[in-house]
């Protein structure tokens, strides 16, 4: 098995369902509305452990009941928490609206997410031990800087999510050895709207990049080789929400066990577009049965 830890956030979702998104300053009557357990560091570990891998996930809940709920549907998924702390005050929580479209909106407001602002022994232990780090930007970033480099010092391969974006200092892009924006993250990090000039920009600090580009798939994009465009399974999507950490999280798996990238990107894909079939972030994840099904 795939040994991957997660260095992330855990978030209880607040989603509203509604067939189309409020303008500013509109109010629109919604559909429905639903808690899911998600943040994008959980969402990532669950699609991991769900698909196959031994996933270890570092972060912190608050001492609410949304605390409780997200370190119980982790444990659920097989996720190991001893290092998911519990913080004073409350859980993070993302503020989702999804239209029928199955695209999304969200404020993530920290909460416990917030106070992991540095990694202790046993934080720095369970990232050595692991073959892969996962990381993405809902934590502090100096925890996310520490644990690329504590990764990087022990031979252990990082890939990170740019998301929320927000400007990368070199001190972390040093240690990335892979990096996942979506279409829009990498516009905002290289400067350039269109995916290959943006994969160019990014591999100037990174060795490799997939831009992951929704319905229409993701480039992968290594130094020295030619970009490649890989197409996405046509399904009729639902909630995009967590699409993004699924498409991670099994790609983590698949990288681990050592399948050559196409494959890999194919399994990844295949978990993707399983997930946007389904509300819900963690809830539409699927396992590593159905993705090997659909897979080709
Ligand atoms: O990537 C999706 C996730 O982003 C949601 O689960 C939400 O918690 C936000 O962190």
């Amino acid at each position: 098995m795939t040994r991957i830890a997660v260095l992330g956030s855990t978030n209880m979702d607040l989603v509203a369902y509604t067939a189309r998104a409020p303008e500013r300053g509109e109010t629109v009557t919604g559909r429905e509305f639903r808690t899911v357990p998600g943040g994008k560091g959980a969402n990532q570990a669950v699609a991991a452990a769900r698909a196959g891998g031994e996933v270890t996930m570092i972060g912190a809940v608050g001492d609410d009941a949304y605390g409780a709920q997200l370190r119980d549907g982790l444990e659920h998924a097989g996720v190991d928490t001893d290092l998911l702390h519990t913080a004073e005050g409350p859980s993070g929580t993302a503020h989702i609206v999804v239209d029928d479209s199955g695209s999304n909106a969200i404020v993530v407001i920290p909460g416990a997410n917030g106070v992991v602002t540095a990694l202790g022994p046993g934080e720095i232990a369970a990232i050595a031990a692991a073959e892969l780090l996962l990381m993405q930007l809902e934590l502090p970033l100096s925890a996310v800087v520490e644990g690329a480099r504590a990764a990087r010092s022990q031979g252990v391969r990082t890939i990170l999510t740019p998301s929320p974006v927000q400007p990368l200092p070199d001190e972390l892009l040093d240690h990335i050895d892979l990096l996942v924006p979506n279409e829009y993250e990498a516009a905002e990090l290289s400067g350039q709207a269109e995916p290959h000039a943006a994969a160019q920009i990014l591999l100037r600090q990174v060795p490799e990049v997939i831009i992951t580009l929704g319905a229409k798939g993701c480039l992968y994009a290594a130094r020295g080789g030619e970009p490649v465009l890989f197409a996405a399974p046509e399904v009729s999507a639902v909630d995009t929400t967590g699409a993004g950490d699924t498409f991670v999280g099994a790609l983590a798996v698949a990288l681990g066990e050592g399948r050559p990238v196409a494959k890999a990107l194919a399994f990844a894909s295949s978990a993707a577009a399983l997930c946007v079939q389904k509300p819900g972030a963690s809830t539409s994840m699927p396992y590593r049965s159905e993705i090997e099904a659909d897979a080709v």
